[in-house]
């Protein structure tokens, strides 16, 4: 049966995000796919796929842009299966170290990477609510968020909003613990070439998007499994 997806941070081509709407089109599900500014890849997606994809303009970082994008989002679907929580920031001295970061970054970094999914999940969730096959939220997270295996000195704004979602990930999941049809659970995606400058990484995220997909499905009524975990659907250290 079609399933009804909400992906933020949609709008980059060679991102994550946007080959997971390729991938929910791709399978016949319904998307509506979230981003801050125009994206040309994305209308052009549209195109091909118009009565599959809905896009939404959201700033995550604006509680009254999340939550005029819930209002819109709830006058196309009665209800919402999924939804991907992706978007993400990191400051400009994110690869610095404590000398030279301006620790004033942090906060904001912080309130979007971490908070800020979490007003999504609020905003949208009378939509949630209403899911008939169960619903589930993913925020994609990072091993750069695991305090336990820690072990850069940089990083500071963006491995503090991840631990600060992994906690609000967990903190969820217990308020939804008696309700059989709402799941969270936080991911490590892996490293995946989503840079058109990193050839290194060795994931690519059209190929890796799939494979998220359907790890997905096996986590919709997993309420007793690992909450964070990995791309192979294994617990990953918090
Ligand atoms: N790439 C990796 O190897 C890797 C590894 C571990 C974890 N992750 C996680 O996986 C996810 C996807 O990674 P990625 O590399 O594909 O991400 P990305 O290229 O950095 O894309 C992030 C997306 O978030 C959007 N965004 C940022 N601030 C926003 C805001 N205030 N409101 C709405 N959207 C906003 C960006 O929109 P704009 O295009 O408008 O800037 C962009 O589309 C992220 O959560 C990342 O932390 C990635």
């Amino acid at each position: 049966m079609p399933q009804t997806v909400l992906i933020t941070g949609t709008g980059r081509p060679y991102a994550l995000g946007f080959n997971l709407v390729r991938r929910y089109l791709e399978n016949g599900d319904r998307v509506f796919a979230s981003i801050r500014r125009p994206s040309e890849a994305l209308e052009a997606l549209q195109k091909e796929y118009p009565d599959q994809l809905h896009i939404l303009t959201m700033d995550i970082a604006s509680t009254a842009s999340v939550n005029v994008a819930a209002e819109e989002a709830a006058r196309w679907t009665d209800h919402i299966d999924l939804i991907i929580n992706n978007a993400t920031t990191a400051s400009a001295d994110t690869m610095k170290e404590l000398p030279d970061f301006d620790l004033d970054l942090i906060a904001p970094a912080v309130n979007v990477g971490a908070v800020r999914p979490i007003r999504v999940v609020k905003a949208f969730l009378p939509l949630l609510k209403k899911s008939e096959i169960g619903a589930l939220v993913v925020n994609i997270s990072s091993e750069a968020g695991s305090i336990g295996r820690c072990y850069r000195t940089f990083y500071l704004d963006y491995g503090t909003e991840k631990a600060a979602l992994n906690m609000l990930t967990m903190t969820l999941r217990n308020y939804f613990r008696n309700d059989p049809n709402l799941n969270i659970i936080c991911l490590h995606p892996g490293w995946m070439r989503t840079n058109p400058g990193n050839t290194e990484a060795p994931l690519d995220p059209y190929e890796h998007a799939e494979t998220l997909r359907l790890l997905f499905e096996t986590k919709r009524h997993d309420k007793d499994g690992p909450v964070f975990i990995t791309y192979s659907g294994e617990a990953y250290p918090w």
